[in-house]
This record gives C-alpha cells, structure tokens and sequence, in this order.
C-alpha cells in the first residue's frame, strides 16, 4: 500500500514536471538550498542512515537524486508517506533546510 502510494505520488510529480514550462516544486526548493547549510543540519540524519549505505532496514540517502530527495521529504511532510519518525522529521524542516539537505545528500559517493 505504502508503494503504491509512493508510486502515485512519484507519478504525479513527474506529470507536473513535464507539463509545466516553470520550475517544478522540487527545483525551487532545491535553488533555496546551500550545501553547507545541509552538511549541518544532516549530521542528526546520520545517527540512522548510515554513511556506508542501508542498515536495518533503513534506505541509504547518501548520492540520492535531489529532486528524489526533497519529493521523499514533502511527502514525509505532508505525512502522504506513512514512516512516524520520517513525518516527524521532515516537519520539523522547512523548504530552504530540505532544499539544503537534498544539495548534500547529492552529492555524497552513493553506497556501493
Ligand atoms: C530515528 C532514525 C532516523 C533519522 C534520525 C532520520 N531518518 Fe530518514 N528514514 C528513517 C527510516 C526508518 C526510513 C524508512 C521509512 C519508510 O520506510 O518509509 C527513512 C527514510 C528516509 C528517506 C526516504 C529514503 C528512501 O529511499 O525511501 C529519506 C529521503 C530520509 N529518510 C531522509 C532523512 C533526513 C534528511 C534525515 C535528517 C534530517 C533523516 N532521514 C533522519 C529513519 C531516520
């Protein structure tokens, strides 16, 4: 069900992205965003997401896509995706912090 949704919601990002001639959503967050800005405020992410990739069922986000990224953390903030302690997390941050921690995370050496 969770994937289904996540799927649904991907789906209708990727629409408004190709139908619109402005900047999607995603993209204006992520031009908010500074890279050292996130590399501070991620240090708390990495207590769970481990810097050498998935752990305990927690996915890895090092080298994610950032408009992956900031879609994931809306849907968490908007609580579209179901995980509590992402919901809590995200809700915490707002777009410029978001934008800032999908600069980071981007450019971070994915797991191999
Ligand atoms: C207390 C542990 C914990 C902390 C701290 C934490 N996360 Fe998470 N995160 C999780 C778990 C568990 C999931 C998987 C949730 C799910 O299944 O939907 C997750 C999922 C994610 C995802 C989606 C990954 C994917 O591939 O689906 C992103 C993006 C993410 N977290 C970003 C962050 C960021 C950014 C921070 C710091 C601001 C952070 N997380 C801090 C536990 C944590």
């Amino acid at each position: 069900m969770k994937i289904l949704v996540f799927v649904i919601f991907l789906l209708t990002s990727f629409c408004k992205f190709a139908f619109s001639d402005e900047h999607s959503d995603e993209q204006q967050i992520i031009e908010m965003g500074d890279i050292e800005y996130g590399q501070y405020l991620g240090a708390e992410c990495a207590s769970c997401h481990q810097q050498t990739g998935a752990s305990e069922g927690i996915p890895a986000i090092n080298g994610m896509d950032a408009e992956v990224f900031v879609a994931l953390m809306l849907a968490y903030r908007s609580k579209e995706m179901e995980n509590p302690v992402m919901q809590m997390i995200a809700g915490r941050l707002d777009d410029e912090q978001i934008g800032s921690l999908a600069l980071y995370f981007s450019q971070l050496e994915p797991p191999k």
